[in-house]
């Protein structure tokens, strides 16, 4: 059990921020299937302030949001937004543009570690390990500028000969974070291998807000490894939930692993809370990839997914999905990814 503000939350997991997936719909289906809260994909505090820029210039349309990024589903409660930067300045104007366009709670990334956020000028995501006072600075401006708790992500450290994962928690808790992910690995790790839990567990130890862990969880063992072995107080999925969102109910102790048919019915589902949301274009196109995570492990398997490029309309796409065999003697454990 863990609180962020107002919010409380008992057994399960979270889902973790990816970019490019955690969208509304996919955040819509892994709430309905059991996550305690889904965070968006990052934002770059720039794009939030531009895009208020250009929407007070044009006179701001009722509703409308200041970026689609932080779109939530109807009835996402709390909206987690992820925001990311390096000035403190611009990251407290955006976090009061992002609260005032709903935002529940703003969770800060000190941990992404692709070129385009830590390179190119821009020294941000896990960059900011590197400079720990400036990683407080941000996070006490941006918890001074908004009324909703603020969170914050990042990562052991920047390298396995650089290990600050402790000195930049104690920061982060003393600036007001109200909780810590911590992606239990360094940045050269990149996204795999294995993690660290007993460096996991010294930051655990040195801090008094909860902190979730985060990093390699695909089964409710890898979860309870985790929980047992640093005493965090929960634990976050991100790859593991590709493919498999019902690795929520079964965190929550609510559920159990899918067999084809649910596989399939749950892939339709998504579909359609894509088409929702972003149109049938853009559905059918990125649906594509997260029906090949969905459908894996039956004969003909890699055949059909090769087949998935071929639907160009909602209508072809489900017409496809009818096509799989359900009394395939399908592999019960080939969710993920
Ligand atoms: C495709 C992809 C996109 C990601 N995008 C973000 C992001 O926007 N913000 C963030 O804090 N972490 C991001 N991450 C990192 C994940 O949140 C998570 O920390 C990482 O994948 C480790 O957890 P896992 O082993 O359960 O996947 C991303 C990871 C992946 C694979």
């Amino acid at each position: 059990m863990f609180r962020i503000g107002p919010y409380e939350f008992g057994r399960g997991a979270v889902l973790a921020p990816m970019a490019g997936i955690t969208n509304p719909p996919f955040r819509q289906l892994c709430t309905e299937l059991g996550a305690l809260y889904c965070v968006t994909e990052l934002i770059s505090c720039h794009a939030v302030m531009y895009f208020e820029a250009k929407a007070r210039n044009r006179g701001r349309k009722r509703g409308q949001k200041t970026l689609s990024l932080m779109e939530q589903y109807v009835g996402e409660h709390p909206h987690v937004v992820q925001l990311y930067g390096r000035e403190p300045e611009m990251m407290a104007d955006a976090a009061k543009v992002v609260a005032r366009e709903g935002a529940d709670i703003i969770d800060l990334n000190f941990g992404c570690p692709a070129r385009k956020v830590i390179k190119n000028g821009m020294g941000c995501g896990v960059a900011l390990m590197r400079t720990p006072d400036l990683l407080g600075e941000i996070t006490r401006r941006v918890v001074e500028a908004v009324d909703v708790p603020v969170t914050a992500k990042t990562r052991l450290g920047y390298g396995q000969d650089e290990k600050n994962g402790v000195k930049v928690a104690k920061i982060l808790a003393q600036a007001g974070a109200q909780l810590i992910t911590i992606h239990a690995r360094t940045r050269e790790q990149g996204h795999s291998g294995p993690v660290d839990l007993a460096y996991l567990k010294q930051i655990v130890d040195a801090v008094d807000v909860p902190v979730i862990g985060n990093g390699g969880i695909h089964s409710v063992k890898d979860a309870d490894d985790m929980l047992r072995q640093s005493g965090c107080a929960g634990v976050a999925v991100g790859q593991g939930a590709k493919g498999n969102p019902w690795i929520f109910s079964e965190l929550a102790g609510v559920g159990t692993r899918p067999n084809l048919a649910e596989r399939v019915a749950t892939c339709r589902r998504h579909l359609d809370l894509y088409v929702a949301w972003g149109g049938e274009q853009r559905a059918v196109t990125e649906m594509r990839k997260h029906a090949c995570w969905y459908l894996k492990g039956f004969d003909g398997a890699a055949a059909f997914r090769k087949r998935l490029g071929e639907a160009t309309s909602r209508d072809a796409f489900l017409l496809l999905l009818d096509e799989v065999p359900m009394e395939s003697n399908a592999d019960e454990d080939a969710t993920g990814c």
